[in-house]
Protein backbone atom coordinates (compact mmCIF):
# COMPACT_ATOMS: atom_id res chain seq x y z
CA UNK A 1 0.00 0.00 0.00
CA UNK A 2 1.29 3.47 -0.43
CA UNK A 3 2.07 5.35 2.08
CA UNK A 4 1.57 9.08 0.89
CA UNK A 5 -1.23 10.66 -1.90
CA UNK A 6 1.82 12.18 -3.49
CA UNK A 7 1.32 11.01 -7.06
CA UNK A 8 4.07 9.16 -9.10
CA UNK A 9 5.09 12.42 -11.57
CA UNK A 10 4.51 15.31 -9.66
CA UNK A 11 5.64 18.13 -12.20
CA UNK A 12 2.75 20.51 -12.00
CA UNK A 13 1.13 19.04 -14.45
CA UNK A 14 -2.10 16.80 -13.42
CA UNK A 15 -2.68 13.59 -15.01
CA UNK A 16 -5.54 14.36 -16.64
CA UNK A 17 -3.76 17.31 -18.41
CA UNK A 18 -0.60 14.89 -19.45
CA UNK A 19 -2.58 12.33 -21.26
CA UNK A 20 -4.79 15.18 -23.20
CA UNK A 21 -1.68 16.54 -24.39
CA UNK A 22 0.10 12.91 -24.92
CA UNK A 23 -3.29 12.38 -26.65
CA UNK A 24 -2.15 15.06 -29.39
CA UNK A 25 1.26 14.70 -29.62
CA UNK A 26 0.42 10.82 -30.64
CA UNK A 27 -0.95 12.11 -33.09
CA UNK A 28 1.81 14.45 -34.54
CA UNK A 29 4.21 11.85 -33.92
CA UNK A 30 2.12 9.50 -36.42
CA UNK A 31 1.62 12.22 -38.93
CA UNK A 32 5.15 13.07 -38.51
CA UNK A 33 6.42 9.31 -39.02
CA UNK A 34 3.93 9.26 -42.16
CA UNK A 35 5.80 12.57 -44.02
CA UNK A 36 9.14 11.20 -42.31
CA UNK A 37 8.82 7.37 -44.50
CA UNK A 38 7.55 9.76 -48.06
CA UNK A 39 10.05 11.69 -47.71
CA UNK A 40 12.69 9.39 -47.90
CA UNK A 41 11.26 7.16 -50.24
CA UNK A 42 10.73 9.86 -52.54
CA UNK A 43 14.69 11.15 -51.99
CA UNK A 44 15.01 7.67 -53.21
CA UNK A 45 12.64 7.15 -56.12
CA UNK A 46 12.34 10.73 -57.76
CA UNK A 47 13.32 10.58 -61.41
CA UNK A 48 13.51 13.56 -63.87
CA UNK A 49 15.88 16.89 -65.20
CA UNK A 50 15.98 17.94 -61.04
CA UNK A 51 16.79 15.19 -59.56
CA UNK A 52 19.93 16.14 -57.81
CA UNK A 53 18.48 19.38 -56.28
CA UNK A 54 15.23 17.62 -55.40
CA UNK A 55 16.79 14.70 -53.39
CA UNK A 56 19.35 16.57 -51.87
CA UNK A 57 16.19 18.92 -50.37
CA UNK A 58 14.24 15.74 -49.46
CA UNK A 59 17.20 14.62 -47.42
CA UNK A 60 17.68 17.58 -45.22
CA UNK A 61 14.02 17.79 -44.89
CA UNK A 62 13.79 13.83 -44.15
CA UNK A 63 16.93 13.99 -42.03
CA UNK A 64 15.42 17.65 -39.78
CA UNK A 65 12.44 15.20 -39.00
CA UNK A 66 13.97 12.26 -37.48
CA UNK A 67 15.33 13.99 -35.34
CA UNK A 68 11.74 15.34 -34.46
CA UNK A 69 10.23 12.60 -34.26
CA UNK A 70 12.64 11.31 -31.28
CA UNK A 71 12.29 14.59 -29.48
CA UNK A 72 8.44 14.22 -29.78
CA UNK A 73 8.29 10.81 -28.59
CA UNK A 74 10.44 11.40 -25.73
CA UNK A 75 8.40 14.33 -24.59
CA UNK A 76 4.98 11.82 -24.30
CA UNK A 77 7.61 9.70 -22.50
CA UNK A 78 8.36 12.89 -20.21
CA UNK A 79 5.02 13.47 -19.46
CA UNK A 80 4.53 9.95 -18.03
CA UNK A 81 3.16 8.08 -20.95
CA UNK A 82 4.45 5.29 -23.45
CA UNK A 83 5.09 6.05 -27.06
CA UNK A 84 3.85 3.80 -30.09
CA UNK A 85 5.54 1.34 -31.75
CA UNK A 86 5.45 -0.60 -34.99
CA UNK A 87 3.99 0.03 -38.63
CA UNK A 88 0.86 -1.08 -37.86
CA UNK A 89 0.37 1.14 -34.82
CA UNK A 90 1.54 4.03 -36.61
CA UNK A 91 -0.86 3.39 -39.78
CA UNK A 92 -3.74 3.41 -37.71
CA UNK A 93 -2.87 6.83 -36.26
CA UNK A 94 -2.68 9.03 -39.33
CA UNK A 95 -4.71 10.13 -42.15
CA UNK A 96 -1.66 9.89 -44.12
CA UNK A 97 -1.35 7.23 -47.19
CA UNK A 98 2.06 5.74 -48.17
CA UNK A 99 3.72 7.24 -51.52
CA UNK A 100 3.92 5.67 -54.49
CA UNK A 101 7.32 5.22 -56.42
CA UNK A 102 5.44 5.20 -59.79
CA UNK A 103 4.45 8.66 -59.39
CA UNK A 104 6.18 11.74 -61.65
CA UNK A 105 8.74 14.40 -59.81
CA UNK A 106 5.89 16.87 -59.41
CA UNK A 107 3.50 14.93 -57.94
CA UNK A 108 5.48 13.37 -55.54
CA UNK A 109 5.94 17.02 -54.75
CA UNK A 110 2.80 18.16 -54.67
CA UNK A 111 1.63 15.06 -52.70
CA UNK A 112 4.44 16.13 -50.14
CA UNK A 113 3.29 19.42 -50.00
CA UNK A 114 -0.55 18.68 -48.50
CA UNK A 115 1.03 16.61 -46.34
CA UNK A 116 3.00 19.01 -44.54
CA UNK A 117 -0.13 20.65 -44.36
CA UNK A 118 -1.96 18.20 -42.76
CA UNK A 119 0.84 17.89 -40.15
CA UNK A 120 0.70 21.57 -39.73
CA UNK A 121 -2.92 21.69 -38.68
CA UNK A 122 -2.29 18.27 -36.84
CA UNK A 123 0.53 20.78 -34.64
CA UNK A 124 -1.32 23.62 -34.46
CA UNK A 125 -3.71 21.71 -32.46
CA UNK A 126 -1.57 19.97 -29.99
CA UNK A 127 -0.39 23.22 -29.48
CA UNK A 128 -3.53 25.08 -28.82
CA UNK A 129 -4.45 21.81 -26.62
CA UNK A 130 -0.63 22.20 -24.74
CA UNK A 131 -1.25 25.76 -24.28
CA UNK A 132 -4.55 25.15 -22.87
CA UNK A 133 -3.49 22.46 -20.36
CA UNK A 134 -0.27 24.85 -19.36
CA UNK A 135 2.29 22.56 -20.98
CA UNK A 136 4.62 25.13 -21.75
CA UNK A 137 7.15 22.49 -22.82
CA UNK A 138 4.94 20.80 -25.44
CA UNK A 139 3.57 24.70 -27.38
CA UNK A 140 7.57 25.23 -27.11
CA UNK A 141 7.97 22.03 -28.75
CA UNK A 142 4.87 22.64 -31.13
CA UNK A 143 6.39 26.15 -32.31
CA UNK A 144 9.52 24.71 -33.10
CA UNK A 145 8.14 21.94 -35.73
CA UNK A 146 5.26 24.10 -36.72
CA UNK A 147 8.14 27.01 -37.97
CA UNK A 148 10.37 23.79 -39.91
CA UNK A 149 7.48 21.88 -41.49
CA UNK A 150 6.11 25.82 -42.92
CA UNK A 151 9.84 26.46 -43.94
CA UNK A 152 9.29 22.49 -45.81
CA UNK A 153 6.28 23.51 -46.84
CA UNK A 154 7.36 26.54 -48.77
CA UNK A 155 10.72 24.81 -49.88
CA UNK A 156 8.20 22.50 -51.89
CA UNK A 157 5.75 25.03 -53.33
CA UNK A 158 8.64 27.44 -54.31
CA UNK A 159 10.21 23.64 -56.40
CA UNK A 160 7.32 23.38 -57.94
CA UNK A 161 6.91 27.38 -58.44
CA UNK A 162 3.70 27.58 -57.16
CA UNK A 163 3.97 30.38 -55.02
FE1 LIG B 1 20.14 9.04 -49.34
Amino acid sequence: MPTSTKPVIDTGLTKEERTDVVGELTKVLADSYAVYLKTHGYHWNVRGPEFFSIHNLLEQQYRDIWAALDDIAERIRALGELAPMGGAAYANLTSIKDGDPEKDANSMLTELMKDHETLIATMRTALKTADDDGDDVSVDLMTVRLGAHEKMTWMLRSTLGVA
